[in-house]
């Protein structure tokens, strides 16, 4: 490698990175499994990309593991998927919390049964103190829901005389989403080859960069989230402005 080279790699490792965990389906069938299995396979990348994040020093993670449109899947698979959420919830909260990582959700709460709710509850309650990286999960997530709730509370704060309309600014917009509090996201990643944001975090991916990889979901590990953060780590990021 020359010294050009090496120099690329210039900026920091991305402090959020966003993944849209897609392929868990035409994984399965390559391989003539049932979907399930392929969700399974998709659940056991999700630890590994977990704990390799953290390795890494990426401070929030966020991962698209089931979106506002997924309830209009068969209602076997929404329940397959429903049930894997279970099962991680339960099994992996204790690790997490053992490594520090802050588990929040996203999403309309309202639309999950209600164990699983109970489960994700839990799961806030007890790492909400942790400090080493936030894991947030979009749950029954989408970004048009998410603007929409947040333009219908700040006409009820105008509506009641809290705000004068003049008042809201795109910081004012961002702090009444679901992510208030969480930095955008520096990184989306989308697997599986496809290249569409299927509804996944449309405010805050306004200056992400973004790696499209055809590596389906359940193959996705620590050494394809590494190559993605050198990938990362090369681009140059302008936000409107003009390079030096
Ligand atoms: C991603 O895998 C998991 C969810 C969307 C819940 P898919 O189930 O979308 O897999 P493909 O896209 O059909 O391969
Ligand atoms: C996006 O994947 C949602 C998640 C990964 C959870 P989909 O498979 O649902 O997206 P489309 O339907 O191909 O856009
Ligand atoms: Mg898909």
């Amino acid at each position: 490698m020359t010294e050009a080279a090496i120099e690329i790699g210039s900026l920091p490792v991305p402090r959020h990175v966003a993944v849209i965990m897609d392929g868990n389906g035409r994984w399965a069938k390559a391989r003539f499994l049932p979907r399930a299995i392929g969700h399974q396979r998709g659940s056991e990348a999700v630890r590994e990309v977990t704990r390799a994040a953290a390795d890494f020093g990426v401070e929030y993670l966020t991962l698209y593991a089931f979106s506002s449109e997924n309830w209009k899947r068969p209602a076997d698979e929404v329940g397959d998927l429903m049930g894997l959420l279970r099962i991680y919830l339960r099994r992996e909260i204790g690790e997490l919390d053992a490594n520090g990582v802050c588990v929040r959700m996203i999403g309309n709460r309202g639309r999950l049964p209600r164990d699983v709710l109970a489960l994700v509850d839990e799961a806030e309650a007890r790492t909400r103190n942790n400090r080493r990286m936030t894991l947030t999960l979009a749950i029954s997530y989408g970004g048009q829901d998410e603007i929409v709730m947040a333009a219908r509370a700040l006409a009820e704060d105008a509506v009641a005389g809290r705000i004068r309309p003049e008042q809201i600014d795109a910081a004012l917009f961002a702090s009444r989403l679901e992510t208030a509090g969480i930095p955008d996201p520096d990184l989306v990643i989308r697997t599986s080859g496809e290249k569409r944001l299927s509804n996944f975090l449309l405010w805050q991916a306004a200056y992400a960069e973004f790696i499209f990889v055809d590596t389906l979901w359940p193959d996705f590990g620590r050494q394809e989230l590494a190559a993605a953060l050198d990938e990362y780590r090369a681009r140059d990021r302008r936000f409107g402005a003009r390079p030096e």
